[in-house]
């Protein structure tokens, strides 16, 4: 039988043995993206080199990379969906397109992975009159000719939901479906974002186990984007060629090849069973919960669902601590808490009563031990840190159980409008007051009720919070862009004006503005302030030109690069991306950072720097706000 590993190992493998270099994960919070909270496709620390920077290793890359999708929270608990995963990618960064990429995948999939030819579907891009982009006809030959080379017949479907397979192996869809990009859908990319046409390949686990009768999608015809389960997406390959612009899409300079393929969900096919959280990863884990628990993975639905979203949330919670993040009610922090408190939860509906959030945990570090040596490595933390949430809501559990029984002492009942108090001041789930009325008075609660205090309470406060549910990018990237290298003049501006015990503590970038914490002892004088920005305009009428180099750390040191040495998105087949504003051989440089990118070409692009704001943050740290004003000259 195929393991996960061997089918992570085969896909690098065959990449390899296609020119490819292999490259490691980049961690699960870009260090140098603030656009997003998490990475969430293997695409995201690859973008400078989509948009056509040299990529050291060449123009063949591969990888598997850690994804959190945070917005799949509610998702989990069917066969397929999990918040945490690896996605395999291969790029061809303007190398090979379609004619290799297309045969390629078949050959991995049926050569590769033995996988049944008459099991795999796929879907491609219907085209759009709005975008002017015509169908991806060559897309189908090519994969008809894939399958002919199997013997199997491939027909092509103008696709409509409704209507079920009608005999067909390709089906065409619009943007909705397949078209890719970090925002989604082409009208939600902001400008600047890169995106194409994308042609997506499917696994049938067969119409015989019932999954589609059992759905609620049954009164309607199956196919292959249908929610029920039967077809379950294994792979995606993005054409990506364009980038938005204010007047629509633009080729981009050379076309790219993007493919992301779900690891569990591939070790899945390959397992013939359409349930992910039964894949070899899962083993060890499931048994402890199994244990814990007294009950049996499978044996009936409810529990199933419990079963998953504790196996998921755990091993997500693990990934995403070893990455440095820490439980919080902030930013990636408070995805971590919301994690390990669901998990908390839902193991307590399968009846597990001690602590098991630990036990759960150091089975994905084992298993996951040679793919992943940070985990062991970092064993210890994560494990208390993991031990010390689950702690902190039993607490919270505790005291709102003492809270519940006084009130219902006090008043003789419990109304939905307690249970909304009770969650608002302990931080109290609405799911344990329910359980425990049940258990203890065999009372009930009009969750509507409670819905509605939940809204108005939501209404007045509505603050940034729902933020923190999107998962997609924040703002444009071309500003992002622009503020990110004002960031690197700012920095070596604070040092040349205050001096070199100024480090970097903290950076945060929004399309409007950015934001820099650095060490200094005292605030700034307004003289200070002013020469700062001085420094910073001075260098942006330079119009120096922005470039990095690949440098092993003691000649980035040498050469006089400050930041964060240990950034790994600057990190790249053992050097370290140093970013120099100015000239790099011998002429004026303003500043050399190591840093993973992307910035402007030169500092022209910038406008006029202002300082709106230096206050302090914590002892010793302070913080700048600053906004670039100007036009893009590019
Ligand atoms: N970047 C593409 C995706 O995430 C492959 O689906």
């Amino acid at each position: 039988m195929n393991s996960t590993a061997q089918v992570r190992a085969k896909f690098l493998n065959y990449f390899k043995s296609k020119g490819h270099a292999i490259i490691a994960s980049a961690p699960l919070v870009p260090e140098n993206d603030p656009s997003t909270l998490f990475t969430g496709s293997g695409m995201q620390p690859m973008v400078p080199f989509l948009l056509g920077e040299k990529h050291p290793l060449g123009t063949r890359i591969a990888d598997s990379q850690k994804c959190f999708r945070s917005q799949d929270i509610e998702e989990v608990g069917d066969n397929r969906h999990t918040t945490f995963f690896e996605m395999l990618g291969n790029w061809s960064l303007g190398d090979y397109f379609k004619k290799e990429q297309i045969p390629w995948m078949f050959e991995f999939l049926t050569g590769e992975l033995g996988l049944d030819a008459s099991k795999l579907f796929v879907t491609v891009f219907r085209g759009s009159p709005d975008l002017g982009i015509s169908r991806d006809d060559e897309a189908v030959m090519l994969w008809q000719a894939a399958f002919s080379s199997k013997g199997v017949d491939a027909k092509d479907i103008d696709h409509s939901e409704r209507d079920g397979m009608q005999g067909g192996r390709i089906f065409y869809y619009p943007e909705k479906k397949n078209w890719w990009s970090r925002a989604g859908v082409p009208e939600k990319m902001p400008v600047g974002e890169l995106g194409g046409p994308d042609t997506e390949m499917f696994w049938d686990f067969g119409a015989d186990r019932g999954l589609h009768e059992s759905s609620a999608w049954k009164s309607e015809p199956c196919h292959v984007n249908c929610d029920c389960g039967r077809f379950v997406e294994i792979g995606n390959n993005v054409f990506m060629q364009y980038i938005k612009k204010e007047s629509g899409f633009e080729l981009l300079p050379k076309a790219n090849v993007d493919f992301g393929g779900g690891l569990e969900r591939m070790a899945a096919a390959v397992n013939n069973d359409p349930d992910v959280f039964r894949i070899d990863l899962f083993d060890g884990a499931r048994t402890v919960l199994e244990a814990a628990s007294s009950k049996k993975y499978g044996a009936n639905e409810a529990d199933t669902f419990a079963f998953r979203v504790v196996l998921d949330h755990v091993r997500a919670a693990t990934f995403l601590i070893c990455d440095g993040v820490l439980p919080s009610n902030k930013d990636q922090g408070y995805f971590v808490r919301r994690l390990i408190r669901r998990a908390v939860r839902f193991a307590r509906r399968l009846g597990v009563s001690g602590s098991v959030v630990r036990d759960v945990s150091a089975s994905f570090i084992d298993v996951y031990a040679d793919a992943y040596p940070d985990l062991s490595s970092k064993r210890d933390a994560i494990l208390s840190a993991l031990e010390m949430e689950e702690g902190k809501f039993a607490k919270t559990v505790e005291q709102g159980l003492k809270e519940l029984k006084r009130v219902f002492e006090k008043t003789g009942g419990f109304t939905a409008v307690d249970a909304f108090n009770l969650y608002q001041s302990y931080g109290f789930p609405l799911e344990l007051t329910v359980e425990e009325l049940q258990r203890s008075h065999n009372l009930t609660v009009d969750a509507d009720v409670f819905r509605a205090e939940f809204k108005k309470h939501q209404d007045l406060s509505r603050a940034g919070s729902e933020q923190k549910f999107a998962g997609g990018l924040a703002d444009h990237s071309a500003e992002t862009t622009r503020l990110h290298t004002a960031t690197h003049l700012l920095h070596q501006a604070l040092r040349m004006v205050l001096g070199d015990h100024v480090q970097q503590k903290g950076s945060n970038i929004t399309a409007e503005r950015l934001r820099f914490d650095f060490s200094h002892p005292e605030k700034m004088t307004p003289e200070q302030i002013v020469k700062v920005q001085e420094l910073v305009n001075g260098a942006i009428a330079k119009d120096f030109p922005v470039n990095f180099e690949l440098m092993d750390t003691e000649a980035a040191k040498t050469a006089g690069a400050i930041g964060l040495f240990e950034d790994k998105y600057a990190s790249i087949g053992g050097k370290i991306k140093v970013y120099t504003v100015g000239h790099m051989n011998g002429g004026e440089w303003f500043s050399r950072e190591v840093c993973g990118g992307p910035h402007v070409s030169s500092t022209g692009e910038l406008g006029t720097l202002t300082i709106q704001k230096e206050e302090a943050v914590a002892a010793g740290v302070r913080r700048i706000k600053a906004i670039v004003s100007g036009t893009i000259t590019a």
